[in-house]
């Protein structure tokens, strides 16, 4: 089962070469200093707590414990935001023995001051240019804030929408969750580390905690080794081959062993078939967990297992600070380890240029420069009209409902969350304790005010709330949308509703809003509908009752602004859906690269002895790549280079792109494979290659995609990673669902 190393770290513990002293003058350093600390400095390095400006978990220290920085009983903080505090922290540990500067982690999810969308919504544009940008933005104002390090990007592969940290990551997809977590590390680190616009990234929750029993949050994980490599891992990977700095553990047990103290995905894996020389950190306080779990008797043996596992850092428990000492004065972890650990810090720190000048990330000057920048603003404005999908777009009197008529006399904007502002924002918005973050976040309201400049009159009605059972602002939004010429609803979950520890058995619109809802469609006004969320929710009856609906997410900073450009036309939206969104909580989880079986799924309920269900369709409601356009695209003339390949060689697919339609806009054009037999089962389809392209309306283009071993390849029975001679089927669409192109080839031997 071990896959083959490809580094060359010591085959037994997987820790970084120990002939490295001299090599480098980096690694000279790092010995050099090394050599002068004693087992509890060495241990502070080891020891991240948190700081009190943020709170992320439940705090199991003192926080900011200045003892323990002067001491230099801690290595690194989280929690600790903007240049005044990091450096006000940084000071106290400068008066510690050796002076080694202490590491500021923050988890900047989805933007600083300036927020993007909510990650899920982010990977709806399939942009990865964009993407990697809204990272930049987010690393250069955190940079600018004293921080050296976020706990992103999560790369989870997620296809349970009950669970709630499916706001996170990027979906579905294995194909399409790698190329961003690459992207994100690339735009979170820059172009070299210590550039102070730049952030150390991680890759998080190593591994498998997108895939928790039931979508329950911090539940086990159970899955064959192979779907692990195939399905979960491929984002890890190309975080790591990005270049990502840290990686992080997860809550979950996988199969057994709590993934805080898995050797096997730690040192087997991570620090030796991939040869990771970064740091990895526990997730908050996952090392003392390892007793709940019952894997660990007491936090001592935890600590123990944390360690020779491959855990560098622990995160809030305290385990390795209270027990480690002992642990190895009994031998029972091995100094070689401990020191394997500190180097990976050191080495971090050094990288940094905190040596030189522990202060260089924490400039009052450029934080005030750039927090909030202009151009951080207009990047977070265009990226999230870049995300948000139209799901539908009916016709009244012979016109698409949307783009709005500017004709319109009045508009009634309904909805509890039209006014919103923090709502909007997403889970993990960072909060500054000096900024009202509020005012930098565009409510739909004032978005589309704006965007109206009072040619168009707009009326107002909450309707309901969010959540709760009062119905007594119907009426009133029923009256609204009476005296209006088109009505626009906004509504969905409240920010709090999705995110870590946010899981939801019910993923419905919640309260009363589906009553709001019909009691607009009744004035027979269109009706245009707005979906606020952090998730995949499931809205069969909003969609029976919308003319129009727009799947908006949490947009951030400049939310209200997108939704206007988008409503306008100013923006022809063209995001695509990166997890199937379900009909029913029962089809979960529905995802598209399933197996075939025995008894392949039917469309219809009705076909006897087919897989699937007899009370529901066994497909999404809408599937994953899905989303319109205010344009139509035409697909053409699908071209293989040659009929066969071999695995050493490319294939080059070839098309035609054709904007038929009246404007100007982007199609996101997705290229799947099927491998038609297998040594194990193959899914019905796979993304391999997908391109976000923009044609003026009658615009042509050709375009291109090449397949090589890397795209037919995957971790056959005995986890080998392998490319089967046999026939594969090319298909070429708009979605998973909607399939314009098709052809075929073979892999010879
Ligand atoms: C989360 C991590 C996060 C950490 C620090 C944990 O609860 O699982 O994703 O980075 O807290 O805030």
């Amino acid at each position: 089962m071990k896959p083959a190393a490809e580094s060359n770290s010591d085959p037994a513990t997987n820790t970084l070469p120990d002939d490295a002293a001299g090599s480098s003058p980096l690694l000279a350093r790092i010995e050099a200093l090394l050599s002068q600390m004693t087992l509890e400095e060495k241990i502070g390095q080891l020891t991240q707590v948190s700081g009190n400006q943020a709170q992320t978990g439940p705090l199991s220290l003192a926080s900011a414990d200045r003892d323990g920085l002067r001491s230099g009983r801690v290595g690194s903080m989280l929690n600790v935001l903007g240049a005044h505090y990091t450096r006000a922290h940084q000071e106290e540990a400068m008066q510690s023995r050796l002076k080694i500067p202490l590491l500021f982690a923050h988890d900047v999810i989805h933007g600083y001051l300036t927020t993007f969308p909510v990650p899920l919504a982010e990977a709806a544009s399939f942009d990865l240019q964009a993407i990697e940008k809204s990272a930049r933005v987010a690393a250069t104002e955190a940079a600018a804030a004293g921080i050296h390090w976020t706990f992103a990007p999560m790369v989870d592969v997620t296809r349970d929408p009950r669970w709630g940290r499916v706001t996170e990551g990027a979906g579905e997809d294995p194909y399409l969750a790698a190329q961003i977590a690459a992207a994100r590390v690339k735009g979170l680190q820059g172009r070299q580390r210590g550039d102070t616009d730049a952030v150390l990234a991680t890759a998080k929750h190593f591994a498998g905690y997108g895939a928790t029993v039931g979508g329950r949050e911090y539940d086990s994980v159970d899955m064959s080794l192979r779907q692990l490599w195939e399905t979960h891992l491929p984002p890890f990977k190309a975080a790591r081959d990005a270049g990502a700095a840290t990686f992080m553990n997860a809550f979950n047990d996988l199969n057994g062993v709590p993934a805080t103290g898995n050797r096997y995905l730690l040192r087997d894996i991570l620090k030796g078939a991939w040869g990771f020389e970064g740091v990895v950190v526990s997730d908050w306080a996952s090392i003392g967990e390892m007793v709940s779990h019952g894997h660990a008797a007491d936090t001592r043996q935890a600590a123990e297992l944390a360690l020779n596992a491959g855990t560098d850092i622990d995160m809030e428990s305290s385990a390795y600070r209270k027990h480690l000492p002992a642990l190895v004065a009994e031998g029972r972890v091995s100094l070689a380890l401990v020191d394997d650990a500190v180097r990976r810090v050191l080495r971090l720190k050094f990288e940094l240029g905190l040596f030189e000048d522990p202060y260089r990330f924490s400039d009052p000057a450029r934080e005030k420069a750039l927090l909030g920048h202009a151009s951080h603003r207009h990047a977070a404005r265009e990226m999230a009209a870049r995300s948000i999908v139209l799901l539908k777009n009916g016709t009244r009197a012979g016109r698409p409902v949307l783009p709005l008529d500017p004709a319109l006399k009045t508009i009634a904007y309904i909805g509890p969350l039209v006014k919103a502002h923090k709502d909007h924002h997403g889970a993990w918005a960072v909060t500054l304790p000096e900024v009202d973050c509020e005012k930098f976040i565009v409510s739909p309201w004032d978005g589309l005010r704006q965007r109206l400049n009072g040619h168009t009159q707009l009326l107002y009605a909450q309707g309901c709330d969010v959540e709760g059972s009062r119905r007594d602002g119907i009426a009133e939004a029923v009256a609204a949308a009476s005296a209006a010429n088109l009505v626009i609803a906004c509504v969905g979950e409240s920010a709090a509703m999705s995110g870590e520890a946010r899981s939801r058995s019910r993923i419905g619109l919640p309260g009363v809003q589906d009553d709001l809802l019909q009691a607009l469609q009744t004035t027979g006004k269109p009706l245009v509908v707005l979906v606020n969320a952090g998730r995949p929710l499931i809205i069969n009856s909003v969609a029976a009752c919308a003319d129009a609906l727009l799947y908006t997410w949490w947009l951030g900073s400049e939310a209200g602004h997108a939704m206007a450009d988008v409503l306008s036309g100013d923006h022809n939206p063209a995001a695509r859906l990166p997890m199937s969104f379900p009909r029913h909580e029962g089809q979960i989880p529905v995802y598209y690269n399933h197996f075939s079986t025995g008894r392949p799924r039917q469309a219809s309920v009705e076909v006897p002895w087919a897989g699937g269900y007899i009370d529901v369709e066994t497909t999404p409601a809408y599937a994953f790549g899905h989303g319109l356009s205010y344009t139509q695209f035409a697909y053409a003339d699908l071209q293989l280079d040659r009929p066969r390949m071999h695995a050493d060689e490319s294939l080059t697919v070839t098309l035609q792109l054709t904007n038929t339609g009246p404007v100007a806009g982007d199609e996101v054009v997705q290229l799947y494979l099927r491998d038609r037999v297998g040594s194990v089962v193959r899914p019905v389809m796979e993304l391999k290659g997908f391109q976000r392209v923009h044609l003026q309306p009658g615009e042509s283009r050709e375009l291109r995609f090449a397949i090589t071993r890397e795209s037919l390849a995957f971790y056959n029975d005995s986890l080998q990673c392998v490319a089967e001679p046999g026939w594969f089927d090319v298909m070429v669409g708009a979605s998973s669902a909607d399939i314009r192109l098709r052809g075929s080839f073979e892999l010879m031997d």
